[in-house]
């Protein structure tokens, strides 16, 4: 007996020690330090719907999202929180669930890690995936998100009609999440081409020059779309019936492009969103009827954007032959995932003082073949095919 007992305890303590391991491994809380693969901790961000099992399961705070009662993350992502200094902004890209392609381009564009030494960071606003959609499944997404950790999915589902609750839901989660830790919110589509170094230089000089405004919760800048009426012909994705909005003329508003908000005006906006009828044009609603009940004014950044995606693929060009600085700063990529990866990877010397501006005579316009299109990113009655690739 006693000599059994000797070799039993051996074992006990492997035992014991393999046991305290696996309950500290599962216990790290998510604030542990940044690890390359965070594969381990990154179970945490899979928030699975409650169940009745409710000791074992931490309870995810139930919340609505405007007027559904259900709402909760699919994923949700702690980029924020795990931030080790105060960022500059939070980018948060309105991403269709099964573009996976596009979001690498964006990763692939520009990194975390180099994004974060640039005090930013980036998250993906999803949908739950339709049953129609055969491409990818949540089993995909989930090890999206062990790899990235940069998804935010709520449990709606995906479909154009419901990019208000994405944009309201990317809204709230940033002025919640990154309050205090962010200074500026940058929303965008995935499908847009943008200037990163040309944004942060602006967001610095704008906390330089303005820090007012930059603190206030009435920033909201962007591409500016004046009063424009709605689309009444029943054939255009854009249709509105006058149930669904009334009157003669949309309120200003910032085209969800991209466009430059920050934590307070963010909270105010998806605040102001919960008393008023869900309009399912999201920046349309969000950026024109809400805003317009609070007064908040816009900010007008016209010149940056570029509706025509041949104009960036002729800045990628004369970036590589010439060096040419590029005139405009975000538009969308014409259906050319890879096009936001050369733009970014050419425009970046730009800011290191190694491009010339264009000479005269050489403007995009006289030098680039691009077909005429709306110049101008609207819902409104101004263009003939939708340009928002969704
Ligand atoms: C929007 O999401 C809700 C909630 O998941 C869903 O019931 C509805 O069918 C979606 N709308 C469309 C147009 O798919
Ligand atoms: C929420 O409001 C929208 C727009 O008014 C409506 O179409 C939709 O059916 C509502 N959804 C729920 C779950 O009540």
């Amino acid at each position: 007996m006693r000599m059994r007992g000797r070799r039993l305890l051996p074992i006990a303590i492997a035992l014991i020690v393999i046991i305290i391991l696996c309950i500290s491994y599962m216990a790290t809380p998510p604030t542990s330090p940044p690890h390359p693969l965070r594969e381990s901790r990154d179970e945490f961000l899979v928030h699975l719907p409650p169940t009745s099992d409710e000791d074992t399961q931490p309870t995810t705070a139930q919340h609505n999202l405007l007027n559904l009662t259900s709402f909760d993350y699919l994923l949700a992502s702690d980029v924020c929180r795990r931030a080790e200094r105060e960022l500059l902004a939070i980018l948060i890209v309105t991403s269709y669930a099964g573009h996976d392609a596009l979001r690498a381009a964006h990763r692939q564009a520009i990194a975390q890690s180099k994004l974060a030494e640039m005090g930013l960071q980036r998250v993906f606003l999803l949908a739950a995936l339709p049953a129609r959609e055969h491409f990818i499944s949540q089993a995909q997404l989930v090890s999206e998100q062990a790899r990235f950790g940069d998804l935010l999915q709520g449990n709606f589902i995906e479909d154009y009609r419901n990019l208000s609750y994405k944009h309201a839901m990317g809204l709230r989660w940033a002025s919640g999440e990154c309050q205090q830790r962010a200074k500026f919110i940058i929303k965008m589509d995935d499908d847009i081409i943008y200037d990163i170094f040309h944004l942060r230089r602006y967001l610095e000089s704008l906390e330089l020059s303005q820090p007012a405004l930059t603190s206030s919760s009435t920033l909201l800048a962007g591409f500016v779309l004046d009063a424009k009426p709605p689309i009444r012909l029943q054939a255009n994705k854009w249709f509105v019936t006058r149930q669904e909005y009334a009157h003669a003329l949309y309120p200003a508003y910032l085209s969800g492009w991209l466009y430059i908000t920050n934590v307070p005006t963010a909270a105010r906006l998806v605040a102001e969103a919960e008393r008023v009828p869900i309009f399912w044009i999201d920046d349309t609603w969000l950026t024109g009827i809400v805003r317009t009940r609070l007064g908040i004014p816009l900010q007008r950044h016209n010149n940056w954007y570029s509706a025509n995606a041949e104009f960036l693929d002729c800045c990628v060009r004369d970036l590589k032959s010439h060096g040419y600085e590029c005139e405009y700063f975000a538009g969308p990529n014409g259906g050319d995932a890879k096009l936001l990866v050369e733009f970014l990877h050419n425009v970046e010397k730009c800011y290191f003082d190694e491009c010339i501006k264009r000479p005269p005579g050489k403007s995009l316009k006289q030098t680039c073949l691009a077909t005429v299109r709306s110049p101008a990113p609207d819902h409104g009655v101004a263009h003939i095919q939708p340009l928002r690739l969704r």
